[in-house]
């Protein structure tokens, strides 16, 4: 294990929640909000890997985010593209793979092109994945992943894990949600089975690397017993 991985964590998630509340504060426009939110999860994917996780895994985009304001959701995608582009270079060269959860291959095809390339690109890479989920519901993975053990005639807890769309990632070990909401909202329910839950008020964009570092230390506090004693 690396210097840097004494907490114990392998795979942190995070619903990064509060974009529009940052924004709705300063009197800007909600988009203000997620531009901010993307600085935040640049700062934060560099601070994963500093900090020796193995895999990072960020709610960006809900299956039901579709219910806001087409202007939103079309701003929130034209983000997206721009931060493929934009960070593709840095995660080549800093070891980042790329992997994306939920049911992206039904986006726009120009957002499925760009994904393509940047999961080809960084399909070789090993210091640490992100995992971005988009267009991602848990219980639509959790079909997806149930349908598939079913064709294969084996609806076993284990044969279900290994469809599920995590499932070349680390055991999820700290589940993340900043904004002051304590709910789930249709992320990674399979996978939070025995994950530690911490809840922070702060807002997304304001989520910097030391608020990382103090959910990592919570984490390394916490005993975890898996049922047993
Ligand atoms: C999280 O921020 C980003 C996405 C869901 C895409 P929100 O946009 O949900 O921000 P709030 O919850 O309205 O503050
Ligand atoms: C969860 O946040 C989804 C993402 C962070 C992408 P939401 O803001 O969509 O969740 P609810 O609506 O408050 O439950
Ligand atoms: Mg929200």
């Amino acid at each position: 294990m690396s210097e840097e991985a004494r907490h114990g964590a392998r795979h942190v998630a995070i619903i990064m929640d509060g974009n529009g509340r940052w924004a709705k504060k300063r009197h800007l426009p909600r988009v203000a909000g997620h531009r901010a939110g993307v600085q935040a999860v640049r700062e934060i994917v560099r601070a994963a890997g500093e900090m020796g996780l193995e895999a990072m895994t960020l709610y960006a985009f809900s299956s039901e985010n579709w219910k806001r304001p087409e202007e939103e959701v079309s701003d929130l995608m034209g983000l997206m593209k721009r931060f493929i582009v934009s960070d593709i270079d840095e995660f080549v060269e800093g070891g980042v793979r790329l992997k994306i959860i939920g049911d992206w291959r039904a986006l726009a095809p120009d957002v499925v092109a760009l994904i393509e390339d940047a999961l080809a690109r960084t399909a070789g890479n090993k210091r640490t994945t992100l995992a971005v989920a988009l267009n991602y519901g848990a219980q639509d993975e959790l079909v997806r992943a149930a349908r598939a053990a079913a064709a294969a005639g084996d609806i076993s807890a284990e044969a279900i894990e290994a469809h599920l769309d995590t499932a070349d990632l680390p055991p999820l070990d700290l589940l993340i949600r900043t904004s002051g909401e304590v709910r789930l909202s249709n992320f990674l329910l399979w996978q939070a089975a025995y994950a530690e839950l911490y809840f922070t008020d702060t807002l997304w964009p304001d989520f910097k690397p030391a608020d990382l570092k103090a959910a990592l230390d919570h984490f390394a506090r916490r005993e975890r017993r898996f049922g047993g004693l």
